[in-house]
């Protein structure tokens, strides 16, 4: 048996960004890139699995990808599809619960069709919550929701509850850790709402080249970051603090210096 974790990972995602650079690098086309790159993804769900991760969500179609050649599209479509064949067999033996985010209407309808009958044979599932997001949008997914609960509540006061609600998978919990693979710093609309207080890790390898053992270390190292959720460390001499404090509240109120002091 593995390593365990000390505390569970309720929700891990993941940017799986360098594959067109990872192909160009080596003469290849981009859509070669993605072909490779989709093969890292089942030993990342297995590790996500075997790490007890609760929820794990991957980009692998933003709405903003529209915007690449039609052949760069078709094979992220198709990736999917084959991802689902593949793997459909190991996902339902793993009790995986499988669920696309994101608006897939225009998606062939034999690869719509697999998504459903995927997403509906697990949707009782217990084990990890695997969710692609694909044409997906992070500023789309909250418009949506605050005009669903604007529809079902008029004239009623929206709460970051009814926000958390009306998402597309409610029940997944915020994001706790978010990996953007590539080397790039940034979230590209990703899951905007939910990565509020998610710890960001950001790493050179291009996806393609990630690998699960990498996957694990990150998991790990994260672990052992303190999240704070904007209070203040914990610390043993809580006494000696608080007056500490209280004096240097006096200080403030007392003083008719300016906080330069002079
Ligand atoms: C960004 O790389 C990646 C994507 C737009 C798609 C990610 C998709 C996969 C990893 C494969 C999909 C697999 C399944 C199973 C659906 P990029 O092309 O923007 O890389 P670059 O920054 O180097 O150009």
């Amino acid at each position: 048996m593995n390593e365990q974790l000390e505390n569970q990972f309720k929700h891990v995602a993941i940017i799986m960004d360098g594959n067109g650079r990872w192909a160009e690098a080596r003469a290849h086309t981009r859509v070669w890139g993605h072909i490779r790159g989709s093969r890292i993804v089942s030993e990342i769900v297995e590790e996500a699995d075997d790490l007890n991760v609760e929820s794990l969500t991957l980009y692998a179609f933003s709405t903003e990808n529209w915007s690449r050649p039609l052949l760069e599209v078709k094979t992220l479509f198709s990736l999917l599809k084959k991802f689902i064949k593949k793997e459909k067999k190991r996902i339902i033996a793993n009790d995986i619960r499988f669920k696309v985010m994101g608006d897939i209407s225009a998606l062939p309808d034999e690869t719509k069709s697999l998504i459903y009958d995927l997403e509906g044979l697990t949707k009782n599932a217990n084990g990890l919550k695997l969710n692609f997001a694909f044409g997906y949008g992070g500023r789309d997914e909250i418009i949506k929701s605050v005009n669903c609960f604007i529809k079902k509540n008029p004239g009623k006061e929206l709460t970051k509850e009814d926000l958390s609600e009306n998402l597309l998978i409610p029940e997944i919990k915020d994001v706790d850790l978010l990996i953007r693979t590539g080397g790039d710093m940034r979230v590209s609309n990703f899951l905007l709402w939910q990565i509020a207080y998610a710890e960001l890790y950001f790493t050179e390898t291009k996806w393609p080249e990630f690998k699960r053992s990498e996957f694990r270390d990150i998991l790990f190292k994260v672990n052992e970051r303190e999240r704070r959720f904007g209070a203040t460390r914990k610390t043993d001499s809580l006494e000696e603090n608080e007056s500490k404090a209280e004096e240097n509240l006096r200080y403030i109120s007392d003083s008719s210096s300016s906080v330069r002091g002079n």
